[in-house]
């Protein structure tokens, strides 16, 4: 048997287990901390039920997967927790976190590796929902040609387009946003499968095409990621946990719940710079 620790049911066969018996609120043996590991490495994203955590039990079980990551336009004043990002929506939101495809905070050198989402509130009437995609799906499923054009390709990520743009924040004091260059395709870390690394929150442009150029490819393949086949779709209860793979995986939050409020916190894992591998 692949899991003997933990059991796995897949809710796609691109993408997407739910993970039973796991306590979170506790610290995971080797053989557990080794099978969540690879079931995340599989199924791209995995869901937990029920789960208790205080900050210091949500930040322990990050810091097994790796170093915790700062979230470079964070506005969390919990100066305890600097590693929690509050994902919050209610009444007076004129945003949400998350609400465009996107894999987190890809501006950076080197963006995170994973992200650990713990729900705790959601809205009375349903919704807020998150969906993820399989980028490696992406990446298969493009012909030939297109595969060929894109391998090699590299694009411009930037902080500035979501946090400055969209959510009108200011870097902070004597920063500014990060803006990184990464592959277009980038090779896994762990697996060593190709995925597909560009999406419609950071990715600005294609190094070296003109920008009818850029803008064409980019939004063919936003519009190849989109595709349903490729994606789950999560409903959360509260203390449901989802713990994300940014590497292969892209997400988006629904916000179909105003005015209503829904409220999580997030713990990312550090990654490293992506890479390609012809
Ligand atoms: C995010 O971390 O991008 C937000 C995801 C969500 O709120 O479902």
């Amino acid at each position: 048997m692949r899991y003997q620790s933990i059991e796995v049911r897949k809710l796609t066969p691109a993408i997407g287990a739910e993970i039973f018996g796991v306590d979170l609120g506790k610290p995971l043996g080797n053989q557990q901390f080794q099978e969540v590991h690879d079931a995340l490495m599989e199924n791209l994203v995995i869901f937990f039920r029920d789960q208790q955590m205080t900050h210091e039990q949500h930040k322990d079980f990050g810091r097994r997967f790796g170093k915790l990551h700062i979230h470079p336009s964070s506005t969390n004043e919990n100066a305890d927790h600097p590693e929690i990002l509050v994902i919050k929506a209610d009444e007076n939101s004129k945003y949400v976190a998350g609400e465009e495809w996107h894999s987190d905070v890809s501006c950076d050198a080197e963006p995170p590796m994973g992200s650990i989402l713990y729900m705790k509130e959601l809205p009375p009437d349903g919704g807020g929902n998150t969906l993820f995609a399989s980028m490696y799906r992406a990446w298969e499923t493009l012909s030939p040609a297109v595969q060929r054009l894109c391998d090699g390709l590299t694009a411009i990520h930037d902080g500035a387009q979501v946090y400055g743009g969209r959510f009108g924040r200011k870097p902070k004091e004597g920063t500014s946003f990060p803006r990184n260059e990464h592959p277009v395709v980038r090779t896994h870390p762990v697996t060593g499968r190709k995925a597909l690394y560009v999406n419609r929150n950071f990715t600005t442009h294609i190094v070296g095409l003109k920008k009818n150029e850029s803008d064409a490819i980019l939004e063919m393949l936003y519009r190849h990621c989109e595709v349903p086949e490729f994606q789950c779709r999560f409903a959360w209860q509260p203390n449901s946990v989802a713990f994300w793979d940014n590497r292969s995986a892209m997400h988006h939050a629904m916000w179909d719940y105003f005015p209503n409020k829904r409220l999580g916190y997030r713990v990312t894992v550090a990654g490293d710079k992506p890479f390609h591998r012809a």
